[in-house]
């Protein structure tokens, strides 16, 4: 019999996750088939009505107690994780934007007033805002997708094994971290000085657009040309080799830290021959051919890295999340809580024969006292790809049009509503609607919205920052970068309404993820999660709004969870997980 309290609240959870999972699969085995379809059809005709700008009801109907959506969330209610203390309020719904924009809304609908109609804008309004309801919903699909993926490989949600443990802060040495992401590559010194002190300088260096679509030798060249000019203008280089840690931002299997085969490029990577290789004997080819005196001895991914660098630092971290052109997240898991890994051991010896160590050799650093022997590792969630089914999701017309034109369609769902490479994208297929519905620019279509990804993230910050009476600074974006002839100060006010929409969904969506992430490990009695990313960096008020959804989500137990801000430290992470790597080979 168990009596001790905190068995019997684990005990609620794991019941609670279990039948969370039960349902979210029996939901998608079953009913979702229909309600899918039901979904896609919706959708599909809201994207024609929406697009001819006749749209009425069908956009509300989609997104606000169907039939289908309530018997979903009444099946996923019945998977209540009370273990969590979530509070479930079906009934309120949060419009999380200021009231002066219903001011707004009105203004805009004049002319669909007089003949019944709801505006464009309007719909986009009631499309893109998410209710609490509609949050906690989300937070127990990713908590059944996180346990799912755990399970077997091959589900939505990949749930990789990264091969490295929490750091315990006292790890010391110099090492390169190298850090590609969908735009830069960023090539740091980094001094873990023990006592969780890490001084790191670096530099960035942009990647040509041809190189990311070329042969995977030539990308992999241009890494080593830069890592060489890095450690010649600082006089690094030394008779025996750098040890270098590499931050990669796209998802890849992992056989131990220093081994892992790419599984997919996206972000405007499609270097077609890297794929299923293992980049780090690529990257260590090049500096091979190259002549570098540096060796890749550590590959994680750009969420293990950030998790480890403020690992290192602060022993209360145990998520580390990106927020930037894409998204992604890491927490520590124990090594019981991921079943798969036993076929994972199996599988990696059978196909790496060459790799020296076992896997499950390969993660951990010794025991101290603030890192207590427990058998844990770090998990790449890829929460990029949460439900690509679109099962759950509020996915509208704009985010499956954004999807069907990008350079992967159909999958990483999530990531396109969330990922800075995306937001500016959405809000210009919105505003081509608004225009075309005569809601915006007086009905002309400016010639710089037609052309795809010109309205860029960075203006929505801007725009976002824009205080002013007249929306001066949105005017400087409209009239001088995008050569949009004279905006009304109406215009404006649409077009902010528009960028506080897709971004505040954005930041509320990745609290859920979060959020679910946190009820999952059991830390709601706290813990830091470090943000990495610049979206989280330079979105105006996306910290706030992630918090708020928190809060919303959580209640009071969301004060306990501090979210930091880990700059660059996906890059130093990799220096880390480097120390951690170098003290597993053998002398
Ligand atoms: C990739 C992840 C990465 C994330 C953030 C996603 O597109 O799949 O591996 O962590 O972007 O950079």
């Amino acid at each position: 019999m168990i009596r001790d309290p905190q068995s019997i609240l684990w005990l609620n959870f794991a019941v609670g996750v279990v039948s969370g999972a039960g349902w979210y699969w029996y939901q998608q085995r079953n009913s979702s088939e229909p309600l899918k379809k039901s979904v896609l059809s919706l959708a599909s005709k809201e994207s024609e009505s929406f697009r001819n700008g006749s749209a009425s009801a069908s956009t509300s109907s989609l997104y606000s107690n169907t039939e289908n959506e309530t018997s979903f969330q009444a099946a996923l209610q019945s998977a209540v994780i009370d273990a969590a203390s979530i509070k479930v309020d079906m009934g309120v719904e949060n419009s999380c934007l200021p009231k002066e924009n219903d001011v707004l809304l009105a203004s805009s609908s004049k002319s669909h007033a007089d003949n019944g109609q709801a505006s464009v804008l309007s719909q986009v309004n009631d499309a893109f805002q998410l209710s609490t309801a509609k949050l906690h919903n989300l937070v127990r699909a990713f908590i059944a997708e996180y346990e799912k993926g755990l399970l077997a490989e091959n589900h939505t949600l990949k749930m990789l094994p990264s091969f490295a443990k929490r750091p315990c802060g006292s790890e010391t040495g110099t090492y390169i971290a190298l850090d590609l992401g969908g735009t830069n590559l960023r090539v740091c010194e980094v001094q873990l000085e023990g006592n969780g002190q890490i001084r790191s300088s670096g530099q960035k260096f942009t990647v040509p657009e041809s190189l990311k679509k070329g042969k995977g030798d030539d990308l992999f060249d241009f890494i080593a040309d830069c890592v060489s000019q890095f450690i010649n203008v600082r006089n690094l280089s030394k008779e025996s080799k750098l040890h270098a840690g590499f931050s990669f931002s796209f998802s890849c299997r992992q056989t131990s830290l220093q081994d892992g085969y790419l599984l997919l490029w996206h972000k405007g990577y499609e270097c077609d021959d890297v794929l299923n290789k293992n980049v780090v004997e690529l990257v260590n080819e090049a500096f091979e051919r190259k002549s570098v005196g540096v060796r890749v001895v550590a590959l994680v991914n750009d969420a293990v890295a950030t998790l480890l660098s403020s690992a290192y630092v602060n022993p209360e971290c145990c998520i580390g999340v990106i927020l930037g052109t894409g998204t992604n997240a890491a927490y520590v898991e124990d090594l019981d809580r991921i079943p798969k890994l036993k076929t994972h051991e199996h599988n990696a010896s059978q196909t790496t024969p060459e790799i020296p160590y076992s896997p499950l050799r390969n993660v951990g650093v010794p025991p101290s006292p603030i890192n207590p022997p427990t058998r844990t590792m770090v998990i790449n969630t890829e929460w990029g790809a949460f439900d690509n089914r679109r099962v759950i999701l509020p996915v509208t017309s704009y985010d499956y049009q954004l999807d069907r034109t990008s350079s992967s369609p159909g999958i990483q769902i999530f990531e396109k509503m969330v990922g800075g490479m995306f937001l500016g994208e959405l809000c210009r297929l919105i505003f081509l609607d608004l225009v075309k519905a005569g809601e915006l620019f007086n009905g002309i279509v400016p010639a710089s919205l037609e052309v795809s990804c010109n309205f860029l993230t960075a203006y929505m910050s801007r725009i976002g920052r824009d205080h002013t009476d007249e929306l001066m600074d949105t005017k400087l974006v409209l009239e001088g970068l995008l050569d949009i002839q004279k905006t009304t100060t109406l215009d404006r006010q649409i077009v902010k309404r528009v960028c506080a929409l897709v971004g505040i969904r954005a930041a509320r969506l990745a609290a859920c993820a979060i959020a679910a992430l946190v009820i999952k490990i059991n830390k709601l009695s706290g813990c830091t999660v470090a943000v990495d990313g610049t979206l989280y960096e330079f979105y105006p008020h996306f910290r706030s709004h992630i918090r708020d959804a928190l809060s919303e989500l959580l209640g009071i137990s969301a004060d306990k969870i501090s979210l930091v801000s880990s700059k660059d430290g996906s890059a130093t992470g990799s220096a880390v997980a480097a120390a951690i790597a170098a003290s597993l080979i053998p002398a």
